[in-house]
């Protein structure tokens, strides 16, 4: 499948939710998540995302997560709609320590 890394923290653009055919992606309050079970691996969501934060499973590194989007599909709520994202998500881009300081 493919994964939700850390750089979709505080930026949330839910560009990817639009284009995914299955309807996969789960929402928290800072970012979202892929459903394992439920990506077929179609791609079509990796080049839509303005912070680059969609990656397949088969990249070196991305254990924790796969791990935690896996986790968190099962209690976060269903998202299909693209919504406007924060305000200072351009803010958010690419800054480090995302996860330890904003994950939610
Ligand atoms: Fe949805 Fe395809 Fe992205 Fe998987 S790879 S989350 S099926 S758009
Ligand atoms: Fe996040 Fe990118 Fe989607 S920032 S909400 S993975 S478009």
């Amino acid at each position: 499948p493919y994964v939700v890394t850390e750089n979709c923290i505080k930026c949330k653009y839910t560009d990817c939710v639009e284009v995914c055919p299955v309807d996969c992606f789960y929402e928290g309050e800072n970012m979202l998540v892929i459903h394992p079970d439920e990506c077929i691996d179609c791609g079509v969501c990796e080049p839509e995302c303005p912070a680059n934060a969609i990656s397949p499973d088969t990249e070196k590194g991305l254990e924790k997560w796969l791990k935690l989007n896996a986790d968190m599909a099962k209690t976060w709520p269903n998202i299909s709609q693209k919504k406007p994202h924060p305000a200072d998500a351009k803010e958010f881009d690419g800054k480090p320590g995302k996860f330890e300081a904003y994950f939610s």
